[in-house]
């Protein structure tokens, strides 16, 4: 009989292994995403839009349909579904996988500030830059709002609704991935001193690159706490861990 695959959808990685497992016959695969974008690109084989309604309703989900592995590929930041489903999983003996990219690692020459959060970023920006881009998505861009001395240029994939009162800024709408003398030339053209991002990790960091090779400052978000849970850097360790399970 099949067995029922649960991926938490919602990243790079999340698309990849949905598109390994959607074709095989041993495997029923369901992808979740959590419904945040308008018009999202839909993965391989079943999808389920929308929350669970928190770990309890995660834990009736599994039961009701019978999953019997849950793979977490949400983003690095979406660490709140992480809690629920070590949460959800626990309580219905489902095993659970963490499968996250590697974060990025400072390198030589970078001019990175890390920060733990936002409030923390917002005066080392307000002090030391006049042109920030900012891609650290649509709906954290509050905590600057207030710096009324410094331009920005947002990118974000869709419009930030509501947009917070900036003073100076200008939104770019674009979806990675970004090559690197795109990059390189957006931070020239725009005059851009400092980068405000999240470290998502993953093999392209070319705005990072680009950064460190203009001397351009970096105010980088590590990335939350995640619970204790087996890890997949990568697709292919992913599959290794579902063998057992789908024999
Ligand atoms: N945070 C980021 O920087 C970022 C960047 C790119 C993509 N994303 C994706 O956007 C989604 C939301 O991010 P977030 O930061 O708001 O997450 P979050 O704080 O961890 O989750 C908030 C709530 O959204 C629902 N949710 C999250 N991921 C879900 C999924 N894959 N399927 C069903 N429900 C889900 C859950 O609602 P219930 O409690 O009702 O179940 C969860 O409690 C995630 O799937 C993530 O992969 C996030």
């Amino acid at each position: 009989m099949a067995r029922n695959i649960l991926i938490l959808g919602g990243s790079t990685e999340a698309y990849a292994l949905a598109r390994e497992l959607a074709d095989r016959p041993d495997i029923r695969v369901i992808s979740s995403l959590a419904g945040r974008t308008g018009t999202p690109r839909l993965p391989a084989g079943d999808v389920r839009i929308g929350g669970f309604g928190g770990a309890d309703g995660l834990a009736a989900y599994l039961r009701d349909n019978h999953i019997d592995a849950v793979v977490d590929c949400t983003h690095p930041f979406a660490a709140r579904m992480g809690w629920n489903a070590a949460q959800g999983c626990a309580t219905m003996d489902v095993p659970l996988l963490r499968l996250e990219r590697p974060a990025w690692v400072r390198q030589r020459g970078d001019l990175w500030d890390e920060v733990a959060d936002w409030t923390e970023a917002a005066p080392l920006v307000g002090t030391r830059s006049k042109r920030v881009l900012m891609t650290v998505g649509r709906q954290e861009l509050e905590p600057f709002a207030g710096l009324d001395h410094v331009w920005f240029l947002i990118r974000s994939v869709e419009m930030p609704d509501p947009m917070p009162p900036f003073t100076q800024a200008e939104i770019l709408l674009a979806r990675g991935p970004f090559a690197y003398e795109e990059e390189r030339e957006l931070l020239i053209t725009r005059g851009i001193d400092t980068i405000v991002c999240k470290n998502s990790g993953g093999p392209t960091d070319a705005k990072l690159a680009a950064a460190r090779a203009l001397g351009i400052r970096v105010v980088i978000k590590t990335r939350p706490c995640r619970p204790d849970t087996p890890k997949a850097a990568d697709v292919a360790e992913a599959l290794c861990w579902l063998t057992p399970i789908c024999a």
